[in-house]
């Protein structure tokens, strides 16, 4: 049965989709609009990891799944959108002089210190993160605790130019490099011993299904995900095949806006089940 409390959080997921096609649209290149896009962010990041909020979007998820699955759909598409856009924002304005940190980078941020659980990185450690954006915290953070050289690469020409100024001014001198290509066409990826995902990412898990034959037996990779409501901010897991990756690690953070899912390969002739 409906309840007030489910129409009420159905109103908010709609209105947060109003205001991410608004202010997505708002963006031009400059800061002007910055402040609005991340308070909205902001919210929404406290809205998908609280707990209560998790509950009542099962009971909608449950009764009404159709109207549900489209919202999500449109929401994680929008809100995704909006993230590659914060990222340039923070971009602009530290290239500007000015360098805050909002309570969704910071929740990001703490993320990455845990990103390959029990794999761990090291100096000699070859990182590829494909989705790496116009903020490329992530590989300025490995790069900076480990050694570790990365490679990012996006499918965004003005994220890729942005991120290569914001490594220029936080990073200079470390082992990053960042470029627009696809994925097959990088020599690195064969060499790569790490390769993260980004969360927002759509095509991740095709792009994993096309990583298999190209990339080395010892290659560990970290997908970011969000299942349940956090799936209205990230792309959720999916099955993989079982002849191929095998889901090693599943590491999950309740305070966190994504989880995340480590494969490794399935040795050669061998059978997994597709989830543990
Ligand atoms: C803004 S970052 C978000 C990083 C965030 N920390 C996360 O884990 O999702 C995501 C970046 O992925 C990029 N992207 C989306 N699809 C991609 C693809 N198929 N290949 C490479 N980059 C992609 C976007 O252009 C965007 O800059």
């Amino acid at each position: 049965m409906k309840t007030k409390t489910q129409d009420h959080v159905k109103f908010i997921l709609s209105e947060y989709a109003e205001q991410f096609i608004t202010l997505a649209g708002q963006y031009d290149g400059t800061v002007h609009s910055c402040l609005e896009l991340e308070r909205v962010i902001d919210q929404y990041s406290a809205f998908i990891t609280n707990e209560a909020n998790q509950e009542v979007w099962e009971e909608i998820h449950r009764d009404e799944s159709g109207d549900m699955n489209q919202l999500a759909a449109d929401l994680r598409r929008h809100s995704a959108r909006c993230v590659g856009i914060m990222e340039k924002y923070r971009a602009l304005k530290l290239l500007g002089g000015n360098a805050e940190m909002t309570d969704y980078f910071q929740n990001i941020e703490s993320c990455i210190e845990e990103e390959f659980g029990g794999f761990r990185l090291t100096a000699e450690s070859k990182v590829l993160m494909i989705g790496s954006g116009a903020f490329p915290m992530t590989p300025l953070f490995i790069a900076k605790r480990t050694g570790a050289a990365v490679v990012g690469i996006d499918i965004d020409e003005e994220a890729i130019k942005l991120g290569r100024r914001v490594v220029d001014k936080l990073g200079s001198g470390l082992p990053i490099t960042l470029a627009k290509v696809y994925v097959e066409n990088l020599e690195y990826t064969k060499e790569a011993t790490h390769i993260i995902f980004s969360s927002t990412v759509e095509s991740k898990y095709d792009l994993l299904r096309q990583l298999h034959p190209i990339t080395n037996e010892e290659v560990v990779v970290a997908m970011r995900y969000g299942d349940r409501l956090k799936s209205l901010f990230n792309y959720p897991m999916k099955a993989v095949d079982a002849h191929k990756w095998r889901l090693a690690e599943v590491l999950l953070r309740p305070d966190h806006v994504f989880d995340i899912a480590l494969y490794t390969k399935a040795p050669s002739g061998g059978s997994y089940d597709e989830q543990l």
